[in-house]
């Protein structure tokens, strides 16, 4: 294992499953809720975060708390980055102030690549474009696994499907390869101007329609239609219609017989992918995926940094 956490493969399967293990660990510590438990005391880290975000950097800064690191928010936009220095450059500086890991989101795909090679402190991708989201794929598997009893067998029993922009998606990509690991079966459905070309690399399968996704499946992913980066006209015809034929309510499942379990890494857009009915019912882990987020980015943080 390495000092980074930039990809899904930067951590073997094992690792994944230690990483899960203590999670729950710090999850159920019978402890005051803003103890600090001191095992990154002497550790700096970064935040350097170029695109908004809630969930991520709060539950980052959380885990950080947790552990007593301290942490440094570094403010992108009144940085010496507007005078023309570089990204690498700006990481090595700080890393002269003390830094010992950088979590960071892009905008851009690629940065971690260049900076993995020139950095020396751990680099935490915390969001990547539209490419790579790996601690919402770690965060997303430890919510199904607590759900299902903590037993990676039952999940190899599961149907996933993910629905809505799988090809702009940073978590989807980063869900189906780490669901792919843990042979986890996955199928995808959304416009077809949204679906991936190639399946199969992923692992996963096409699915024909809305009613085809809910009859086969235990467990469905919705995303955000992505309005930041896309003219979604490019993609389907207007946010109604997108409502009417890939949106999900209580309404639409409310006659599946089964638990049928509904996701979504956040933020959610009300009444487009989900309506806020259906976010708030017992079918929705949204708000356990939130909270299990700090646990899991904690366990994240000890394994990286903890000598
Ligand atoms: N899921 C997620 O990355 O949410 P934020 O953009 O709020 O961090």
């Amino acid at each position: 294992m390495g000092k980074n956490f930039i990809d899904i493969k930067d951590f073997s399967k094992e690792d994944i499953i230690e990483i899960l293990n203590r999670a729950k660990e710090l999850k159920h510590l019978n402890k005051p809720k803003n103890v600090n438990l001191g095992l990154l005391k002497d550790k700096n880290i970064y935040f350097l975060f170029f695109e908004p975000s809630t969930r991520t950097k709060m539950s980052f800064l959380k885990a950080a708390s947790l552990l007593g690191a301290t942490t440094f928010d570094f403010e992108t936009s009144k940085s010496s980055l507007n005078k023309g220095e570089s990204l690498i450059e700006t990481l090595v500086n700080l890393e002269s102030l003390g830094a010992d890991a950088f979590i960071i989101r892009v905008k851009e795909v690629g940065f971690f690549d260049i900076l993995k090679n020139k950095i020396k402190a751990s680099l935490i991708n915390a969001g990547e474009g539209t490419y790579r989201h790996p601690s919402q794929a770690l965060l997303d598997l430890y919510t199904l696994w607590e759900e299902y009893d903590y037993d990676f067998e039952k999940l190899k029993n599961l149907k996933i499907t993910i629905i809505g922009d799988i090809k702009n998606s940073r978590v989807a990509r980063s869900l189906l390869k780490l669901f792919s690991l843990f042979e986890i079966k996955t199928f995808i459905y959304g416009p077809s101007t949204y679906l991936l070309e190639n399946p199969e690399v992923y692992n996963t399968e096409i699915l024909n329609s809305l009613e085809e996704a809910l009859n086969i499946s235990d467990v469905i992913i919705l995303l955000r239609i992505q309005l930041e980066r896309q003219n979604a006209k490019k993609y389907f015809p207007s946010l109604k219609t997108y409502n009417y034929f890939y949106g999900l309510s209580l309404e639409k499942i409310k006659n599946i017989k089964k638990n049928i379990k509904i996701m979504h890494p956040g933020p959610f857009n009300e009444g487009v992918e989900i309506n806020s009915e259906l976010a708030y019912s017992n079918y929705s882990l949204i708000f356990k995926q939130v909270n299990n987020g700090v646990f899991v980015r904690a366990a994240i943080l000890e394994k990286l940094l903890k000598i």
